[in-house]
């Protein structure tokens, strides 16, 4: 074995626990981890945003229990998406916004909303909506997420190993998810077969490439 041990000390100090190498090595590669830690705060929280609203979303696909399904399913993957990424927040030296209003306000893609206005009972104005109206928002939202993630993943290819795995996950089933809603649109507004090729998953919301580790059942 040899007596050279090069990664045994860098430019931290040893002890000094104001300095991560795990960003100073991003630093050496040319990218900033600052920069990359704060797009991170925003794509998740689109992720934490887009879970909020495609439960309403999803709660008014009433009576079509196929699309309510295939929505659940997107709805929990990106729960699953903002679990993945929030440790990588604190590893690249942030943390989450202590409040929960400027975490949405920076989100990086549009609020998901339920495209009619609700009415002052606290109901929302069913008679102008729709399964299609409802399904143009979850593609678009799919379609944000999935310019996100490619974005990211064009800032850490090469880079940072890490963060280019978690992104290309999650890139990879917001891909499945809009071929999911350009099917069920498709065929809900222009009577138009358009496969996604896939199926629904096993578990509600399985995540199969996305996933934390499950810290228990509920994660
Ligand atoms: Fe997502
Ligand atoms: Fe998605």
């Amino acid at each position: 074995m040899s007596d050279e041990k090069p990664h045994a000390a860098g430019d931290v100090d040893a002890g000094d626990t104001s300095e991560r190498v795990g960003m100073a090595v991003l630093r050496e590669r040319g990218l900033e981890p600052e920069e990359l830690r704060e797009k991170l705060i925003d794509a998740i929280g689109a992720e934490f945003t887009t879970y909020y609203y495609y439960t309403n979303l999803r709660m008014h696909l009433a009576g079509h229990e196929d699309y309510k399904e295939i929505a659940e399913d997107a709805r929990l993957e990106d729960r699953a998406h903002f679990e993945l990424v929030a440790p990588r927040v604190y590893e690249l030296g942030g943390a989450l916004p202590n409040d929960i209003r400027d975490f949405a306000d920076r989100a990086s893609c549009p609020d998901a909303a339920v495209p009619v206005p609700m009415a002052g009972d606290g109901s929302f104005d069913t008679d102008s909506l729709s399964a299609e109206n409802i399904l143009e928002v979850l593609l678009e939202a799919e379609r944000c997420a999935i310019r996100t993630w490619s974005e990211i993943c064009d800032m850490t290819h090469g880079v940072d190993p890490r963060t280019y795995d978690m992104a290309q996950r999650i890139l990879q089933e917001e891909i499945e998810h809009e071929a999911w809603f350009v099917e069920l649109l498709s065929m809900e507004r222009d009577g138009e077969i358009n496969p996604a090729g896939h199926f629904v998953r096993g578990e509600p919301g399985d995540a199969p490439l996305s996933t934390n580790r499950r810290f228990n059942d509920s994660a």
